[in-house]
């Protein structure tokens, strides 16, 4: 049993989980994390970010994402890398400087390049392009966007597609789930990227959710759908359901239950979902709390890792 297993033994590739370095020292945390029934992916939740890899122009630095990448190979799972080309977690140098055209592409070139050859072969997909959108499908502002206008996301590709040819280039977003127009936006960022004859593999779920907010597995499953029909794969990269308001009630928690199985479910239902990543599987550690004030409880485990509903639920496919 656990849940990678399970995953797998419905045809999927993967059940996986961000995790990073500021977790190594939980032994209660490590015991699930290395049971390879549990975990077969592992997404490094903030040290490969571009603040992490290059914090000064030129100066690459991967101590961080070096060690996670060596425990999860050592225990014989993958790894999934992010991320690239994202307006946050930017290093100042990115978002404060001066950029011509061609400056902007020779930094985002040096800076693709530098990363995924670091990593290369390392990888089973990478987060390419994150974050892209805004909720009504145009295109986030960004020092990218205002330099190089929606082409710096087919550079980006493209760059990708030279520097590591055997990962899976990915677009990754939120609320891709639940917001038709940003969907529409996706959808445009692939034929884009298609359009340009360069090589995108799959577009990244995010999958942050609300408890009670969730779309049907259907819907989900129909979401899904509108990009395997384009020729590319999907994932869940970043599946976590919050609760809006705390405390919980029992009823709550067997809502979120239900909200977890939707979204692991689409994923069994459609053929090119190849997997699905928690944003980490205790509240020990979810970003939820710090970043959402007031809501959270987000993780399929408790801070002292009990198994909730949704574990039940999601490993009984309930
Ligand atoms: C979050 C991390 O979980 C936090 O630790 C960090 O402070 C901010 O970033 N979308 C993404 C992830 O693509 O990289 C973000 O991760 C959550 C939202």
């Amino acid at each position: 049993e656990g849940l990678h297993s399970l995953m797998v033994a419905a045809g999927k590739l993967y059940f996986g989980t961000a995790m990073d370095t500021k977790n190594f020292n939980d032994t209660a945390y490590q015991a699930i994390s290395t049971n390879q029934n549990e975990f077969g992916m592992f997404t490094p939740e903030n040290s490969q970010k571009w603040d992490a890899t290059e914090p000064q122009q030129g100066q690459f630095s991967f101590t961080q994402a070096d060690a996670v990448a060596m425990k999860v190979k050592s225990n014989g799972q993958l790894l999934r890398c992010h991320t690239l080309t994202w307006h946050s977690q930017l290093p100042s140098f990115v978002s404060t400087g001066t950029w011509t055209r061609e400056t902007l592409t020779a930094v985002i070139t040096a800076h693709i390049t530098n990363v995924m050859t670091h990593y290369a072969a390392q990888c089973y997909a990478w987060d390419v392009v994150n974050e892209a959108l805004n909720e009504n499908g145009t295109f986030r502002s960004s020092v990218f966007l205002s330099t190089l206008g929606p082409d710096y996301i087919p550079l980006s590709f493209s760059v990708a597609a030279a520097a590591d040819p055997r990962a899976k280039l990915y677009y990754n977003d939120f609320n891709l789930e639940t917001t038709p127009a940003k969907a529409d936006g996706a959808v445009a960022i692939v034929k884009l990227v298609q359009g340009a004859g360069v090589k995108i593999d799959g577009v990244g779920f995010q999958a942050h959710l609300n408890v009670g907010q969730t779309p049907s597995r259907a819907q989900l499953a129909a979401t899904l759908g509108r990009f395997t029909a384009l020729g590319v794969e999907v994932a869940y990269t970043e599946l976590d359901v919050k609760h809006p308001k705390l405390p919980t009630s029992e009823a709550d928690r067997e809502q979120q239950a239900a909200d977890y199985v939707a979204a692991v479910g689409s994923c069994l239902d459609v053929e090119g979902c190849v997997g699905v990543t928690v944003w980490q599987f205790t509240d020990r550690y979810s970003w939820v709390p710090g970043t959402f004030p007031g809501t959270g409880e987000a993780c399929l485990m408790t801070e002292d890792y009990v198994k909730k509903p949704a574990y039940e639920a999601v490993e009984g496919w309930r």
